[in-house]
């Protein structure tokens, strides 16, 4: 009879079906450190991939402010740079309804984790970090005290860094290369712990690094960064973008002269902003001749302006609403905090401190 028929309701549309797709999905985790301004090498190199992998992944996306504070000890500085990271990731299109978006200050567990990892940390292990040793290098080139001016946050950086990871379950690490040496640490440190407790405590991360992500390169052609003052920031006003672009170092070819646009960080930059259309167009102009550097420019600054100002607007409501942008952060943190709970519990379990 047809009453034998009756639909299992909770068990399609709204309940176990999704609940396995959801669970399905694996978990990506990537932070960004507030030190700075966001720059365009941060948005193609970092955040543009990462909000990509949005669709395939359960993210989960911070910014790394205790971080921060190894190398930004002014206070005003330090929290100007977490909201305006902050923003920066909501201009540039992160929904936080879809990723967990938080501060790492707001999950106090990452510090619990913290002292559980170093138990099982070795100390030659951190001597191995590259950032470490590049400090104690340099230290001891100049003649100084190998560990001069190295703090214990910079030696430990590795740790926090293992404890965000761990701290959720995460599937994949987005980082570019030069954090690759870190997630396998985090990867290290969490095996320790598994073969210690015989138990898969911790789920082991993988390392993604973005091979196929262009370095960026600043207004001198060297990589964009910072620490070279060449950047781009990614939400100068337009004034000031048009004034940085017409600022880009180039040689002293002539206007007459056929240009090679591979060499030129204008065309590499402009590859950034343009359609393949307009990017063959460009090419042609510097090959046949006749074409000035400051045309060339003109044309990047047309077409950076072309995509950065609808994100320059949304960055510019975003920091006029310093309450709003609270609130989605504190309901990242709402939402982070149980996990970063639950994997607590479960070492502390394990460690027998329960
Ligand atoms: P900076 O070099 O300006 O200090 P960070 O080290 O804070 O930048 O970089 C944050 C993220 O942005 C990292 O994931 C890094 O790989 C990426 N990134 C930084 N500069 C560039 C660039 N010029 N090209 C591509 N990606 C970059
Ligand atoms: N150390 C990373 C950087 O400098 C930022 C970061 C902190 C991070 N914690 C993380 C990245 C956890 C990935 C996962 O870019």
């Amino acid at each position: 009879m047809d009453g034998t028929r009756v639909k299992p309701a909770g068990l399609y549309k709204g309940g176990f079906f999704r609940y396995f797709i959801f669970t399905m999905k694996k978990i990506a985790l990537t932070g960004i450190k507030p030190t700075g301004m966001l720059h365009i090498g941060n948005y193609f190199g970092a955040i543009k991939p990462a909000l990509e992998l949005t669709r395939e992944y359960d993210a989960r996306y911070f910014i790394a402010d205790y971080h921060a504070l190894n190398t930004v000890k002014n206070p005003a500085e330090l929290s100007a740079h977490i909201r305006q990271v902050a923003a920066g990731w909501l201009a540039a299109g992160l929904d936080p309804e879809k990723v967990i978006f938080y501060r790492q200050s707001s999950v106090p567990e990452t510090f619990e984790l913290t002292t559980i990892l170093m138990a099982f940390t070795a100390k030659g292990l951190m001597n191995r970090a590259h950032a470490y040793k590049a400090a104690v290098q340099e230290n001891t080139e100049k003649g100084d005290d190998p560990d001069a001016g190295i703090n214990m946050g910079l030696f430990t950086y590795p740790v926090l860094m293992a404890a965000d990871i761990l701290l959720f379950d995460s599937d994949v690490v987005p980082v570019g290369k030069d954090q690759a040496q870190h997630v396998e640490m985090a990867q290290d440190i969490a095996r320790a712990i598994n073969f210690n407790y015989k138990a898969e405590v911790l789920r082991v991360p993988e390392v993604s690094v973005r091979e196929n992500v262009a370095v960026v390169p600043g207004s001198d052609g060297r990589k964009m960064s910072k620490s070279y003052g060449n950047v781009i920031p990614l939400f100068a006003p337009e004034k000031e973008l048009r004034k940085i672009i017409m600022r880009i170092v180039t040689n002293s070819q002539g206007v007459e002269e056929p240009k090679d646009p591979e060499s030129s960080q204008i065309y590499q930059l402009y590859k950034l902003f343009s359609t393949p259309e307009e990017l063959e167009a460009l090419a042609n102009r510097y090959r046949s001749g006749g074409m000035g550097w400051g045309e060339a420019k003109e044309a990047l600054f047309q077409a950076a302006n072309r995509e950065l100002t609808p994100l320059r607007q949304r960055f510019e409501e975003i920091m006029a609403d310093p309450a709003g942008l609270d609130t989605i952060l504190a309901r990242g943190a709402e939402k982070a905090r149980p996990i970063a709970a639950r994997t607590v519990a479960r070492l502390r379990k394990a460690a027998g401190i329960d």
